[in-house]
């Protein structure tokens, strides 16, 4: 009977196993991190802001508490974004007079809000989080 194969075939039979379970796995592999990496999630990325707001500096350096500027955020899954008002509590008085901070004094003279980008975007795992009883 003639030879169906030649004996190069089991060369070519292993070295394709081997390349289909190595393209599976890379696939996988890519796929994982295109789900998980920065490039989905955006962490670490620091979004443009209209105002270069700094939480080290109110929060850290001058100690302002956090319910300060989130009032919500003991009531609400969303930390919540101060009005331009609680800005102006102290931006009226100091840092008032540079350009870093003008766009608070523009929300202030016209009224309208200063357009956060928002940071975080959770999912909501409302069925899992205990109910705490209000104060
Ligand atoms: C309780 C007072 C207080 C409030 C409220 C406050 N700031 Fe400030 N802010 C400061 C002080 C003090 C500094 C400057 C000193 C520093 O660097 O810590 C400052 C500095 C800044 C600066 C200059 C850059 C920097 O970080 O040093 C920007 C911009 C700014 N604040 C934006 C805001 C915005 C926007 C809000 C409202 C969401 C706000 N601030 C609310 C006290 C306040
Ligand atoms: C002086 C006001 C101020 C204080 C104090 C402050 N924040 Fe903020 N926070 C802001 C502003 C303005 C933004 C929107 C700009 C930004 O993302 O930096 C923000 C954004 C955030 C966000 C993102 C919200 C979202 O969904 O985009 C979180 C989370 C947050 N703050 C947590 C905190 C925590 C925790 C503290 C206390 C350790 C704190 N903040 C104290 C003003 C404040």
């Amino acid at each position: 009977m003639a030879q169906l194969f030649r004996p190069s075939s089991n060369t070519v039979a292993k070295v394709s196993i081997v390349a289909v379970v190595t393209l599976a796995a890379s696939t996988l592999g890519v796929a994982y991190m295109a789900d998980r990496g920065s490039w989905t999630t955006s962490v670490r990325d620091a979004p443009e802001q209209p105002v270069p707001f700094s939480h080290k500096h109110h929060v850290k350096d001058d100690g302002i508490d956090c319910r300060y500027c989130h009032g919500g955020v003991e009531t609400s899954r969303f930390a919540g974004l101060p009005p331009t008002e609680t800005c102006m509590t102290c931006h009226s008085q100091i840092w008032n007079n540079v350009a870093m901070t003008q766009p608070i004094r523009d929300s202030w003279t016209s009224g309208k809000s200063i357009e956060w980008t928002r940071v975080h975007d959770l999912p909501d795992f409302v069925f899992l989080q205990p109910q705490h009883p209000r104060e």
